[in-house]
């Protein structure tokens, strides 16, 4: 067992090793720039779609798309590729711009950094919303700082020119879209790492909400001073930055943005939060409803307190047949007429909804299990409930009618001869309150 163990694990970590270096490049959108001013000094931004490559490798290295520009990664203490593990490269999405630092310009504090950098933001999202990741590629000049305006003096890119780079931040969230049930206890992950020891780091949590930032949390590590709660400092100096949310409300809802900035560069991480709450399922009939033929009965299925409004109730008909311990269950028929009251809105802001149809019980339905099968985003399979018809024949008009005729002829019988023999104290029944009176 404990060998079997070992070696299920050999093969994941494997795996595992081997995707890493798997990815060796991933083709990107690189969303370029051509940004002057115009003839009344107004700065005018003109966006230019072009082909990149993300080659992970050595200075030196040839590319593997020879038109395309190519952001090639050198080793530094930071792997992106590390940050993918377990993915292949065609489920992501990759994303490279260029980016302006307004003019500040800070010695990068690793070693060989001595001048100015030209730095690259690099977006890579997973197809699925597994993960954002966003790291920094800092490109060393030989150029002077270009002064405030840097986006002015883009200095061009040509096709098929090759930027050696190494990564100097990457922050990360494995959780871009989070799904919360209310009350729920929800991590809103957010991790960082930077290629220097003892980083001058800022983390902050911010909300959008009506429009307008609202901050949440700041950490700033040089002056050690933090506003607002949710983070951990224990875990911040481990670079996780993940935002504790104690219970996740209908307010809760939204957009919550996860930055850490190391001057001169400063990273911006969405993460969205839904409540969704899994509706409740009841039936107004027991498991087995017994019914006679010809009666019809409102059967009810009840879907209660679900989040957010869209749900779909169906109705299935099928028939049971059991032999010898296997059940057969044919495919279920959809019941067509059914109806459904407007949803209701609880006082929680969760919904309700009813569906019905009256069922007319007749002998061909007899044995039939009917179900009510509710669909909501927040389930991965639709909650299903059901019961099973049991029709009874009406007694028949022959057997009724033999039945009323013995009861008639009983009752005259015993009428009878109660009356023969109690014929003398017939006078004091007539008088019933007689008795009464006297007492
Ligand atoms: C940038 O824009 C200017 C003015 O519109 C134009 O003259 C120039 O050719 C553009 N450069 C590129 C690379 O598109
Ligand atoms: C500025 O440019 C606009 C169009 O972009 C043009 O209509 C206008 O005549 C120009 N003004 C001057 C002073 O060149
Ligand atoms: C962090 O604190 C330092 C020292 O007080 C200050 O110079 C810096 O501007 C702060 N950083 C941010 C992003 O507020
Ligand atoms: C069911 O099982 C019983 C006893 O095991 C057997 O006598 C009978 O023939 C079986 N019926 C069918 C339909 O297989």
């Amino acid at each position: 067992m404990a060998l079997i163990l070992k070696i299920l694990i050999y093969f994941y970590l494997s795996a595992g090793v081997q995707s890493v270096h798997q990815i060796t490049w991933l083709p990107c959108h690189f969303v370029d720039e051509n940004v002057t001013l115009n003839n009344k000094s107004h700065v005018v931004t003109q966006t230019l779609h072009r082909v990149a490559t993300l080659q992970f490798g050595e200075t030196g290295n040839s590319p593997v798309n020879r038109g395309a520009v190519t952001f090639l990664v050198t080793g530094s203490k930071l792997d992106l590729r590390r940050y993918m593990e377990g993915v292949g490269a065609e489920q992501v999405e990759c994303e490279l711009r260029r980016y302006s630092t307004e003019g500040i310009h800070v010695r990068w504090p690793v070693q060989g950094a001595q001048g100015y950098n030209r730095w690259f933001k690099c977006t890579l999202k997973h197809i699925k919303g597994l993960f954002t990741i966003t790291g920094f590629l800092r490109h060393p000049s030989d150029q002077p700082p270009p002064g405030e305006h840097d986006y002015l003096h883009w200095p061009t890119i040509a096709d098929g020119e090759t930027l050696t780079t190494t990564v100097a931040m990457v922050v990360k969230t494995q959780s871009p879209s989070v799904k919360a049930a209310l009350k729920s206890q929800q991590k809103l992950h957010c991790q960082f790492a930077i290629d220097h020891k003892a980083p001058k780091f800022t983390v902050e949590w911010h909300r959008l909400l009506y429009g307008k930032m609202v901050k949440l949390f700041s950490h700033n590590s040089s002056s050690g001073r933090t506003d607002g709660i949710g983070v951990r400092l224990k875990d911040l100096a481990d670079g996780d930055a993940s935002y504790n949310l104690h219970s996740a409300e209908m307010s809760s809802e939204g957009k919550y943005i996860c930055s850490v900035s190391v001057a001169p560069v400063l990273v911006d991480l969405d993460v969205n939060l839904d409540i969704e709450e899994r509706p409740r399922v009841f039936l107004n009939v027991e498991p087995t409803l017994s019914m006679q033929e010809g009666k019809a009965q409102k059967i009810v299925c009840e879907a209660e307190g679900y989040y957010p409004l869209d749900v779909h109730v169906v109705w299935y008909k099928q028939r049971i047949v059991i032999s010898n311990q296997t059940v057969n269950t044919p495919l279920p028929k959809m019941l067509a007429v059914f109806r459904q009251n407007g949803h209701k809105l609880n006082k929680d802001h969760t919904y309700s909804v009813s569906s019905f149809f009256y069922l007319e019980a007749s002998l061909s339905d007899s044995g039939k299990e009917f179900t009510c099968g509710v669909f909501h985003q927040s389930l991965r399979e639709p909650i299903k409930i059901s019961f099973i018809l049991n029709v009874e024949e009406p007694i028949s008009w022959l057997f009724n009618i033999i039945l009323s005729l013995t009861g008639i002829t009983l009752i005259v019988f015993l009428y009878k001869t109660r009356y023969r023999r109690s014929g003398r104290r017939q006078t004091s029944q007539k008088r019933p309150f007689g008795g009464v009176s006297v007492v």
